[in-house]
């Protein structure tokens, strides 16, 4: 039986990585709750994502964070329409949290359970606030960037079926990384800078201080294996990335510039002040660290976008989506939107809270799949290395 539109109540579920979230989305489009218990300050201590330790916080947490969702929506659990729940890509143990939960309960109110990949939720969450601000849909097809802690993928994106109104959504995976993702270089860029937990915040607020071209950083060029579409090489591995160079290269820099003493000394300042703030760091940076982190900054924005814009060019796209906790970027963003308007094509990122993971974007990405009525088998199980879409 297909449920009525009118009242499409998803509750999504998120525990991919270090957020146990759960929100409420009407019809993919209204949000009315979206909770989200954040690990950080777990993870800090160890200066990443500590497996074991995300688990046991995901169930301590998911119980509190559904229920919280449902409270704040003002939604009893007999009204859902639907459970939706990330199914992959992630950490196996944290995944299966959230799949757990969602699966019992699912089973126990005898409603559908619909199994969405975190990749397809960063880029739907982007659409609900389309949705949501404009109701205005993007042309089709558009170009997804999606750049977090990580993933650093680019997909081609359209509706399956935009004539009988869009029941499901296919992609095609144009771009990746083929080592570290962006945000992974943010983190351990931080980290090795005796900066905080997650390092992203940290260098983008920094940056803002320092000369971006104090240092040259120059990224691979990843090798073609080439692959022919219409006697031209749109694909290939073009528009793949690669991080983990630029990482090394700062440690480089770190060692032959003996900056090696005063990152010492920053982090103790830093780990003396309670809940230290970004802020905190400013004074503790002499112009050098300063130009190391805008120049390294500059160079990581400088090859997502070039990489993104080309590739929308290539495949014919007619708009661009930039989502995941790196889109947060405030200079990503700046140059971004300033290639977009040159370039005439439509540009949209998500509001920042909903840029890092959250469920609201699980719950949309659910959406199309309640009206295709597709449903996740009973084994569904967590898929740590889960694939978006051909290619
Ligand atoms: O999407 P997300 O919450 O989790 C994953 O799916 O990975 O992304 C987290 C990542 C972290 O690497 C963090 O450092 C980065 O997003 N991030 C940022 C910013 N805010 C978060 N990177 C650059 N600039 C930011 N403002
Ligand atoms: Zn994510």
């Amino acid at each position: 039986m297909l449920p009525n539109p009118q009242s499409g109540l998803i509750l999504g579920i998120e525990s991919s990585c270090d957020e146990t979230a759960a929100a409420v989305v009407r019809a993919g489009e209204q949000v009315l709750s979206n909770v989200v218990a954040s690990q950080i300050a777990t993870h800090a201590l160890y200066g990443g994502v500590v497996p074991e330790l995300a688990s046991r916080e995901h169930l301590r947490n998911i119980v509190p964070v559904a229920r919280a969702a449902m409270q704040e929506a003002g939604v009893d659990f007999c009204e859902l329409e639907a459970i939706a729940v990330t199914e992959g890509p992630g950490l196996a143990g944290a995944l299966l949290v959230g799949i757990t939960y969602a699966k019992s309960l699912a089973f126990a109110l005898g409603k559908p359970l619909i199994g969405i990949n975190h990749l397809e939720g960063h880029i739907h969450a982007v659409l609900l606030e389309m949705r949501q601000q404009t109701r205005m849909a993007l042309p089709l097809p558009l170009l997804a960037l999606v750049v977090s802690g990580g993933h650093t993928h680019l997909y081609l994106a359209e509706p399956l079926h935009v004539e009988a109104g869009g029941t499901g959504w296919q992609y095609r995976n144009v771009g990746r990384t083929v080592d570290d993702a962006a945000g992974e270089a943010y983190d351990k860029v931080a980290k090795l800078l005796g900066l905080g937990y997650p390092g992203g915040p940290w260098i983008d607020a920094l940056a803002k201080h320092g000369d971006p071209y104090a240092v040259k950083f120059s990224f691979a060029q990843i090798k073609p294996k080439a692959h022919r579409t219409g006697g031209q090489e749109v694909g290939g591995r073009r528009f793949h990335f690669s991080f983990s160079g630029i990482k090394t290269a700062v440690l480089r820099y770190v060692e032959t510039h003996a900056m090696r003493d005063g990152i010492e000394k920053r982090r103790q300042a830093l780990a003396a002040i309670p809940h230290a703030k970004p802020a905190d760091a400013l004074t503790l940076c002499d112009a050098e660290t300063l130009g190391l982190i805008a120049s390294f900054q500059r160079a990581v924005v400088d090859d997502l976008r070039r990489k993104a814009f080309a590739a929308a060019e290539a495949f014919g796209a007619h708009s661009l989506v930039v989502s995941g906790g790196v889109a947060a970027n405030s200079e990503l963003r700046e140059r971004f939107t300033k290639e977009a308007r040159e370039r005439n094509l439509p540009i949209a990122f998500p509001s920042l809270s909903l840029s890092t993971d959250n469920a609201a974007m699980i719950a949309a990405a659910a959406w199309p799949r309640l009206r295709a009525a597709e449903f996740a088998a009973e084994e569904l199980s967590a898929t740590a290395q889960l694939a978006l879409g051909q290619g």
